[in-house]
């Protein structure tokens, strides 16, 4: 009997890598994120914490050795006034959320909060700048205070606050969701809005320049890729974001956990678009910028469903299931397989909201399915891509079909060549054979699945899914064949000879 899905790995003559970036993370004033979230405060005695932020939510996400995690939002950004959160904490003016939830919030966690702790995670900090209902001169004054060694009336005012060095902080995004929640702009108005923002943001790091990326298209609306292209000047920009959910449809999300087959067939084929978004998007990018200078970064990605049933709606809080340790395998791959333009992306989000990796609850801190395909497929973070060609069976519904296997490929700093294959079909294993392109000498790997697809870890089971050693591959010097179990996520590592 042949094999059902056929992969072959040829390397490419332009190597490419694999930027750690797209294995970014997002933490937004939502919920809560930030607040029970990240943070628990200084004062308390209950929950180990370093300045307020949890050990535990650090020690894991130090684990994933997370590559730059962007804040305060998300929409939250552009209703966000930095210079409310810094200064002595009880100076702090109280302001409300808006768009999630109305809660009031105090600003005990602000800028210096948020930088210290990046340090403490040992991650690049992504700042989102509010274009929508702020001042040019804010933001400007923005970057000068976190970025500015000299003295200057910024530079000064952070010493004032306790902080002599500057963070440098690279990735600035300028504003979020212009579209929606960030002024309902066109892209043509936009364009114009952020070439004068832009302008503004001057490198104070002497550090070999900005990463500043302008707010991109929400999901399929390729005019705004096309407008931003033609009309930001090259020189401003470094990326240029996107942003997709996996989404049933808007009105009637349907629950996290006890979704129905269809439910889960939808929610497949939402999160494999990501494959034709990133390619329609690259095309319109490689017309004006051919080099890929300039990155598409998903800044937002991931499962979106109703909340658990009894938590505010403008929490967004969600469980993980398996089914979306299959979201985040595919799209990752799709994001590897595509490195040579998305070079940065941002799984929303890191804790207790929407595809979170962390879900707490009090002193009890859980990991999710997605957390440990993240921590398995960190392996391929700044590898050399190896590109690959799949013929795959597929995950058929109805008359509509996407394909069941997903797979990328890299070769890893360490010398090892790592293979991360996705079955996302419910039902059916996948017999899997792979045309090396040369020899190896061994194999061993690990597989994420489970006894149920709508299985997860819960405060109770925490560990109910966790990664385990594989043994359905096996090696013929440059042949490798994989049977993938059922909705599993499989990363193995080959020895050269
Ligand atoms: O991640 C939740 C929200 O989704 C973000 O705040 C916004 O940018 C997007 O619409």
């Amino acid at each position: 009997v042949g094999a059902q899905t056929k992969i072959e790995l040829s390397p490419r003559e332009k190597p490419v890598t694999i930027s750690k970036h797209i294995y970014g993370h997002f933490a937004e004033h939502l919920g809560r994120c930030i607040y029970d979230g990240f943070y628990v405060g200084e004062d308390n005695t209950a929950i180990p914490h370093t300045n307020g932020v949890r050990n535990d939510v650090v020690a894991a996400l130090k684990e994933l050795q997370i590559p730059n995690l962007r804040w305060p939002g998300g929409c939250f950004a552009d209703t966000y006034h930095w210079k409310d959160g810094i200064g002595p904490k009880e100076k702090r003016p109280a302001i409300v959320n808006n768009w999630w939830g109305g809660v009031t919030e105090d600003n005990s966690f602000g800028t210096h909060d948020f930088l210290d702790m990046c340090e403490l995670l040992e991650t690049e900090p992504y700042l989102a700048g509010n274009v929508g209902s702020g001042e040019v001169q804010e933001l400007a004054d923005w970057v000068q205070y976190v970025n500015f060694e000299g003295r200057s009336p910024m530079s000064d005012l952070r010493r004032q606050n306790g902080r002599e060095k500057p963070w440098k902080v690279k990735f600035w995004g300028v504003g979020n969701e212009a579209w929606g929640c960030g002024g309902h702009m066109t892209a043509e108005y936009y364009s114009d809005i952020y070439r004068k923002y832009a302008t503004f943001m001057s490198d104070w790091s002497n550090t070999g320049g900005l990463y500043r990326i302008a707010s991109g298209a929400n999901s399929a609306d390729y005019h705004w890729t096309e407008t931003l292209m033609k009309k930001l000047p090259k020189n401003l920009v470094k990326g240029i974001a996107l942003h997709h959910y996996a989404v049933i449809d808007w009105n009637k999300k349907g629950p996290a956990i006890e979704y129905t087959d269809e439910q889960y067939f939808r929610t497949m084929k939402s999160a494999w678009f990501m494959n034709e978004l990133v390619e329609k998007h690259s095309a319109i990018m490689d017309k004006y910028d051919p080099n890929k200078e300039i990155a598409l970064v998903v800044d937002e990605w991931g499962g979106w469903y109703e909340v658990e049933p009894g938590t505010n709606p403008g929490f967004l809080y969600q469980q993980n299931t398996m089914r979306d340790a299959m979201i985040a395998g595919m799209t990752l791959n799709i994001f590897n397989n595509h490195a040579d333009r998305v070079k940065m992306a941002n799984l929303a989000q890191t804790i207790n909201v929407l595809q979170a990796v962390i879900l707490t609850k009090g002193e009890k801190m859980i990991t999710t399915p997605t957390y440990h395909v993240m921590e398995m497929y960190k392996v391929h973070q700044d590898a050399e891509l190896i590109p690959l060609a799949i013929d795959s069976k597929s995950f058929v519904w109805n008359d509509e079909a996407i394909p069941a296997v997903s797979a990328s490929a890299s070769k890893a700093k360490d010398g090892k060549t790592y293979l991360s294959l996705v079955n996302i079909d419910p039902k059916a294993n996948q017999d899997v054979e792979i045309n090396l392109g040369k020899a190896f000498s061994g194999v061993s790997g690990r597989v994420l699945t489970s006894k149920e697809l709508r299985d997860f870890n819960d405060f109770d089971a925490p560990q109910r899914i966790a990664p385990r050693p594989f043994d359905g591959s096996k090696l013929n010097k440059e042949r490798l064949h994989v049977s993938l179990p059922p909705f599993s996520v499989v990363v193995l590592a080959l020895d050269e000879q």
